[in-house]
């Protein structure tokens, strides 16, 4: 088990650098791994718009370069103390790295608000598991 309290400082922490001057919406997200490291990432937006990239996205990438693998648990946190629920995209980002019974948490900066799990988020997912690929 995490230690969510420190999830959501880390996803906190990198919402507050986001680079959000389009939406005006800074995102943060932080994930911990199956090897108890945690990696944090934030939004960044482009004047191109379709270019911007999610938060979860960017911790992924930490996570991908600090060659961790599996997400054991996952925290996001938005601009308010409504729940920032994943996009679609992101939804499909974390599937690639986590079981369907791995949770992710919507929170504020205090507290969690909400919990799913992968499968609930992504149900009857397309996951790694359709391929069969030997040098994953
Ligand atoms: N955003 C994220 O970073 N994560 C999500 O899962 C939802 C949306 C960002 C993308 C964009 O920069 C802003 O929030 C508004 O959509």
């Amino acid at each position: 088990m995490a230690d969510i309290q420190e999830l959501i400082r880390l996803a906190a922490e990198a919402r507050d650098r986001a680079y959000a001057p389009y939406s005006g919406h800074p995102v943060g997200a932080a994930l911990v791994t199956d090897d108890g490291r945690a990696f944090s990432g934030c939004n960044v937006e482009n004047a191109a718009f379709p270019l911007g990239s999610c938060a979860e996205q960017s911790a992924i990438a930490a996570m991908v370069r600090g060659n961790g693998r599996v997400i054991a648990e996952l925290v996001v946190v938005g601009p308010s103390d409504a729940p920032c629920p994943p996009c679609g995209g992101c939804r499909q980002r974390i599937r690639e790295f986590a079981a369907p019974d791995t949770v992710i948490h919507f929170c504020n900066e205090r507290d969690v608000l909400m919990t799913m799990t992968m499968d609930e988020l992504l149900p009857e997912a397309f996951g790694p598991d359709q391929h069969d690929n030997p040098n994953r």
